[in-house]
This record gives structure tokens, sequence and C-alpha cells, in this order.
């Protein structure tokens, strides 16, 4: 069982990062040269995914026109001698098949899952990338958890570990066994510290097998009419067919303005190209009165 289709949930209203995403979609905020969700679609491909399925919401055309073909501006970059460029904007267009589906209301992960759910029959597994997330390290976030799926044959989620004041803010994973590859037996939507079953939250990279995808629309509606996915992969977990990844690399987030801010220090920092010029027009502008 190969898993080749990736669903990227991207229909959510990125309220925590207001104004700055009223009408810029949170995923298409710039990470050094591209948007998030680019990053988030390469990991993919460097996964060996080759279609996506994204959800988008009224109102998020940006990122369905930054996939598309643009003849015109190759051209015209062509003409101006910029080849190197016209082919890295060509490349985008190719990155991978892409489909598009719309939530029209953000009714949660687990709803945005559902609503790109009928483009996934004879699907017996897929993928989930949230694209406020980006990974940095190797391999892939998503190959790992991939491999795991590969020897397993069922639904992976990535984890990460948090000191428990922080664990609070996510899903948080029940275990059993050493790790790296954990089996989950148990899934809690944000518990309080206490009551947090382990350190290990759930991060934003999935395997979901068919079994998970078929009990999405048996979850009832939680807090504000959301649809979660934990609440899918529960009773899955609890019968033995989920396991964890604790992953190797970092998981940097863009989905608040420091966060956003961090992450491109992060990114840039280590660019070849960028990382140099950033710290030198920074020693400029220290210099200036
Ligand atoms: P988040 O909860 O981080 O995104 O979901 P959000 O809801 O847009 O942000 P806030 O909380 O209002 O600031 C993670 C990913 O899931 C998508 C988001 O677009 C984001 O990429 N998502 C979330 C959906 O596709 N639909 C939803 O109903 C909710």
């Amino acid at each position: 069982m190969t898993v080749t289709t990736l669903v990227v949930p991207a229909g959510g209203l990125g309220t925590r990062f207001l104004p700055a995403t009223k009408a810029l979609p949170k995923e298409m905020v710039p990470v050094g040269d591209r948007p998030a969700i680019q990053w988030g679609l390469e990991e993919a491909v460097a996964s060996g995914i080759h279609r996506a399925v994204v959800v988008t919401a009224p109102g998020k055309d940006l990122i369905r026109a930054h996939f598309a073909s643009d003849p015109a501006l190759e051209q015209i970059l062509e003409s101006r001698g910029s080849r190197e460029l016209a082919e890295r904007v060509r490349s985008i267009a190719g990155l991978c098949q892409l489909e598009f589906v719309e939530q029209l209301e953000p009714l949660g992960l687990g709803h945005a899952v559902l609503c790109a759910r009928p483009l996934l029959e004879g699907e017996d597994a897929v993928a989930v990338l949230l694209p406020d997330d980006l990974f940095d390290g190797t391999p892939p976030l998503l190959a790992q958890l991939l491999e795991a799926n590969a020897r397993a044959g069922c639904t992976v989620l990535a984890l990460r570990r948090y000191p428990r004041e922080s664990i609070s803010r996510y899903g948080v994973a029940e275990v059993a066994g050493d790790g790296p590859v954990f089996q989950v037996t148990d899934v809690v939507e944000k518990p309080s510290a206490e009551e947090a079953p382990s350190d290990l939250a759930i991060m934003g990279r999935y395997v979901l097998s068919r079994e998970v995808l078929d009990r999405l629309d048996q979850v009832a509606p939680g807090a504000g009419g959301e649809i979660q996915l934990t609440d899918a992969i529960r009773e899955v977990a609890r019968a033995g067919r989920v396991l964890g990844v604790e992953f190797v690399g970092r998981l940097l987030d863009v989905g608040t303005l420091d966060s956003w801010l961090a992450t491109n220090a992060a990114i840039v920092w280590r660019d070849p190209v960028l990382g140099p010029a950033l710290r030198e027009r920074i020693r400029e502008l220290e210099a200036e009165p």
C-alpha cells in the first residue's frame, strides 16, 4: 500500500494572525522566498507524494492563483533575460497534481478532511499536512511518517515532546513502547497539564487510513460546531491501529505574528544566499542613528 495523495487543509480563518491575514490567507505568508504552503507541498513531493487536494475557503483564491501556471509572466521574465527565475516560476505549477475543494464554513480540521473525501475515493490511506507548520530537517517529516506506514500499514501521527505546562494547546497521545515509533493507545484533545496522558503532542502531519476517513462523518461536532480529527482517530487508536513517530528535525510554526517572525529568521539565517544578505542588512540598520 503506497500513499500517493496528500490533503492540505487550508480553509481556516487565521484569526490569531489578524490583521495580516484579513485578506491574505495565513498559508500564503512568505517564509524566505516562498509562501508557507509551498514549503509544505515541496516537503510532500520530496516524500514521494504525487497528488495533493488543497482544501481552501471562500475568499482564499490566492492559494490557487499561486499554483496556477502563468505563461505571460514566464515570457516577460525570459524576454528580460531572467531565465532562472522564469524556470522557478514555471516549476511551481508543475510541483505535483493539484486539486482544490472549498470548505464553506471553518468547522474544524476533521471537517476540512471530510470536504476532501469525495476526491479520495479508492485511496487506502492518505497523507495530511498542515501548511502553517514548516518542517526543517532530513528526511522530510512526511517521509518519516510514510516509512512507518509502509511497515505497519496503519494510521501514523507525528509526535513532539513539550513541557507539561504548554501541552494543553495540543492534542496529546497516550502511548505504549519505547519510541521513537510508539503504539498510540488513545488521543486527548487539549488536556489540562494534570490530565495529559504524556508529554507527546500531536503535530501537523498525519497518515490516515481509510478506517479513519470513514469515521469522520460519525464524529459529533464539539465546541463551535467543529469536527475534530482526533475524535475520528480515537477509536482506531484504542483498537490498536495507530502509531506515533517522535520525529527527527524541527517544526516551525507560522500561525501567529511572533511565530512567523521567528520562523522567517530561523529559515533565512541558515540560507546560503539570504542569510549573509540579512546579516549584512541588519548590521547596516544597526549602524544607522
Ligand atoms: P489552525 O487552527 O492553526 O488554523 O489550523 P486557523 O483556524 O486558520 O487559525 P486560527 O486559530 O483562527 O488563528 C491548522 C490548519 O488547518 C486549517 C487551517 O487553514 C490551517 O492550515 N483548517 C483549520 C481548515 O482547513 N479548516 C478549519 O475549519 C480549521
